[in-house]
């Protein structure tokens, strides 16, 4: 803490100062999601005063009811005491299939979309099998800013990876960079997530071609993190079988796996379902190297009995009915999923106005040449202040939020924040802390 050492602030910087020492983190700006929640935690604990909490990407809605339905219909018939089959329930694969169809527009058999015990754990799976498939190409190129567990889950993994951030490559730049990396052919993978944790920046139709088509030219898999779909608000993508879709590299390269999850989209992270869709060309693909690790090179197959049942032996019986009841209200035109979840859009809204009011910037705010989406998230910074330094100041002034610096970004001075677990009852304790802190620094 600088100056604010002698200026009275909304959270009382003694018991701060006191739980910071006490945390043992070197740098609290460089503390992991987690970490920052417990210590948070806290200093509510000891103050009695309450944060607003931007720092976890956790739902801030009621889950969708047509799925607790589902999933208690299926517990009552006794669905609990039986194994699922490894590749899912015929009626959830029907459905993720329409889905797809639906909502993206693209033709995915119903055997190669699998449910997984949420997206991080298709995320694993999928690293499992497409990082393995040549012997030469064990390197996965992440496009970030992104999601962090992912790059852990290539450390526990053994994994290799590369990185960097799109920021300065939109649009043409982007084909050119990708380039520098793919000519080398050491990369298996892209990922990255549309839209973007932590940026929310979604990448354009132009965009999407680029990578999909260098993906084709060098034999890349992408996975495409789909884990906030149909949330770039600025667009209607709730319409069953209607245009506009929900953007994918699907279009463009038959080298692709879908990742989404149903914890954002439905309010479903609890139940941990989310669903990954395999290209049919690739589904039937096979790897020679693959047998490195599989009883088969078949791609599809030793990503159902070789990855998915070596991890979990399959998905949670009864929230593949409850998913596979949403999905089908959705399908049928019965359920707005995207309505429901409209509201992190229009919170994001009035949120960046506060900040942008009392001095603070939006770091990531384009798409090309289009304002960014208000979504799930958005990032900001404070002129003259460094990332890592503006979380642990804001820490005073009872915000939370975490730094894009562990979030592979090369925007040091910028933060993540998350709308979903602001109610609207707080805005006005935000714009408040928002003011003063912008008068303690400017
Ligand atoms: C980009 C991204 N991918 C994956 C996930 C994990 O999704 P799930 O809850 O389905 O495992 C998240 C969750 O925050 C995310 O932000």
């Amino acid at each position: 803490m600088n100056d604010t050492t002698i200026k009275k602030t909304p959270i009382d910087a003694c018991v701060v100062q006191k739980k910071l020492r006490e945390s043992g983190l070197e740098k609290v700006g460089m503390a992991s999601i987690r970490e920052i929640v417990r210590l948070v935690n806290e200093i509510e604990n000891e103050t009695g005063e309450k944060y607003v909490r931007m720092e976890m990407g956790v739902p801030g809605l009621p889950p969708a009811q047509v799925g607790i339905e589902g999933e208690i219909e299926a517990l009552k018939n006794g669905v609990a005491s039986k194994y699922p089959m490894i590749e899912g329930v015929d009626i959830l694969k029907k459905e993720i299939s329409r889905f797809i169809k639906n909502f993206i527009n693209i033709d995915i058999d119903e055997k190669n979309c699998l449910p997984t015990v949420g997206s991080m754990q298709g995320a694993f799976a999928s690293f499992l099998v497409a990082c393995r498939r040549d012997v030469n190409k064990d390197t996965t190129l992440f496009i970030d800013p992104g999601f962090p567990v992912q790059k852990m889950q290539h450390k526990v993994l053994g994994l290799k990876y590369e990185t960097f951030d799109v920021y300065n490559y939109r649009g043409d730049k982007l084909k050119a960079k990708l380039e520098e990396y793919l000519e080398k052919g050491n990369i298996s993978t892209i990922l990255y997530s549309n839209p973007n944790n932590p940026s929310w920046i979604c990448f354009t139709e132009k965009e999407l071609q680029i990578i999909g088509e260098l993906a084709t030219k060098y034999d890349i898999i992408i996975m495409e993190d789909l884990a906030y779909f149909a949330m770039d608000f600025r667009k209607d993508l709730s319409k069953p079988g209607e245009a506009p879709y929900q953007p994918s590299v699907a279009k463009y390269t038959d080298n692709f796996i879908l990742l989404i999850s149903s914890s954002k989209s439905f309010s479903y992270a609890g139940q941990r379902i989310g669903m990954m869709a395999i290209s049919n060309g690739l589904f039937n693909k096979r790897f020679p190297d693959l047998k490195r690790f599989y009883k088969t090179d078949e791609f599809g197959y030793s990503m159902v009995y070789g990855a998915i049942y070596s991890l979990s032996s399959g998905t949670s019986h009864s929230a593949q009915y409850g998913l596979a009841a949403m999905l089908k209200a959705a399908n049928d035109g019965d359920f707005n999923f995207v309505e429901d979840v409209k509201e992190y859009g229009e919170r994001a809204k009035i949120m960046k106005k506060m900040f942008t009011d009392n001095g603070f910037r939006i770091v990531y705010d384009m798409d090309e040449d289009e304002p960014l989406a208000d979504g799930f998230y958005f990032t900001f910074s404070y002129p003259g202040m460094d990332g890592v330094d503006l979380l642990e100041e804001l820490l005073y002034y009872g915000i939370s939020a975490i730094s894009l610096s562990t979030t592979g970004s090369e925007r040091h001075e910028g933060l993540r924040a998350c709308v979903s677990q602001i109610h609207r009852s707080q805005f006005e304790d935000l714009e408040q802390r928002l003011k003063e802190f912008n008068e303690h620094h400017s």
